[in-house]
């Protein structure tokens, strides 16, 4: 996508096949800047300290690590031990997992002089990959916003929590990959943005995202959403996914399962995009799914821009207050109205993803 004319993705390899690069989003929206990954230990700390963040991109980020560790030693023990490292840097994205095992699969039968180079071209095959499934979600998802925008005969309003646009893929995104889509055809869309507390991806990032490409957007309270929805002012919800279980059940960014409940005592479709890559097709329901806490200092404290310019963080809550800061929750399947994927959409069920994904069903055996 573009920012001021030019284009990016969130994670490229430069010329010199030296470095790795990712946009930091921990300066997002204030500053554009680009960090360099040179060691499978930068790789894991950009992921832990969400640099970079989002499902599909910790996964292509873990995929560059690996490359990363080929580089520095090609070894069967630094293989695994790579893995294991950088499968410990978050727990509930099953990108990360799945991109590792890839890696993994594709190197280990090869001999230890041929696996940096057959790496980095994995790892770059798997960002190719990402931003097709993007694309492919964002078709689908733009055919239900255009139908919404035929019956309504007028703008299309959508709420979205956190961000799961293409800061947190390679490129494109999930859930706003039909809102782009829908927006670049001349549909007239308009986005209700999360603001995501505690980290505020939605304010900083979705908001951030929406600017740049020029898509009508407001951000919001977490808590606004239902009261919206209430008044018939939300269409649908579109959100995206960590990890998606076999029964359909979703889990996403903290406070996706209370709108999906207010989406659902409002008659508001709530759909929920993801690439195949976020599916868990050994995981029978959201029950089993690990959830991150993450530093309660993240919910005590907060940052944003002085009037000067600069960047200050500074604290929210009684120094004498604990803080409990879970980073995602589960949405049942029966909240959710179809899961947008990159072969189309299909009922949040296993009869649903099997029949996207026949190909899956020895895996998914019960
Ligand atoms: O903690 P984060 O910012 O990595 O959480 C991101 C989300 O919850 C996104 O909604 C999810 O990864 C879907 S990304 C396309």
């Amino acid at each position: 996508m573009k920012i001021d004319g030019r284009n990016y993705r969130t994670i490229w390899r430069e010329a010199d096949n030296a470095r790795v690069c990712v946009i930091d989003q921990t300066r997002l929206p204030f500053e554009l800047s680009v960090v360099e990954l040179h060691t499978v230990a930068d790789a894991e700390r950009a992921i832990k300290t969400m640099i970079v963040r989002g499902a599909p991109l910790i996964g292509a980020t873990a995929a560059y690590g690996m490359a990363l560790a080929m580089k520095a030693d090609s070894s069967d023990n630094h293989l695994a031990s790579s893995a294991k490292f950088l499968r410990a840097a978050r727990p509930t994205a099953i990108n990360l997992a799945w991109a590792i095992e890839d890696m993994v699969a594709h190197l280990q039968p090869l001999s230890p002089q041929g696996r940096t180079q057959a790496a980095f071209a994995r790892a770059a095959s798997i960002c190719d990959a990402d931003v097709a499934q993007c694309e492919a979600i964002g078709g689908f998802g733009a055919n239900v916003i255009r139908r919404i925008a035929d019956e309504k005969k007028r703008t299309v309003n959508i709420l979205t929590h956190c961000n799961a646009g293409w800061l947190a893929c390679v490129d494109w995104g999930t859930a706003l990959a039909p809102i782009y889509k829908a927006h670049n055809e001349g549909i007239p869309v308009h986005v209700w943005v999360d603001e995501t507390r505690p980290r505020n991806q939605g304010a900083f990032l979705t908001a951030y995202e929406l600017g740049s490409h020029g898509v009508p957007h407001t951000v919001i309270a977490d808590n606004l959403g239902g009261h919206l929805m209430r008044e018939g002012r939300v269409d649908m919800a579109i959100v995206g996914s960590d990890r998606t279980c076999i029964n359909g059940d979703v889990c996403n960014k903290v406070g996706t399962y209370l709108k999906a409940l207010a989406a659902h005592d409002n008659g508001v479709p709530f759909y929920v995009a993801l690439p195949s890559t976020t599916i868990d097709w050994r995981m029978k329901s959201g029950n089993d799914i690990p959830i991150e806490e993450r530093d309660a200092r993240e919910l005590t404290h907060i940052s944003g821009l002085t009037a000067d310019g600069k960047l200050e963080t500074v604290r929210v809550v009684p120094e004498t207050s604990p803080a409990l800061n879970l980073g995602f929750d589960v949405t049942p399947a029966r909240f959710v109205t179809g899961l947008i994927m990159e072969r189309g959409i299909c009922e949040a069920s296993r009869e649903g993803l099997l029949e996207l994904f026949p190909e899956r069903r020895q895996e998914a055996a019960e």
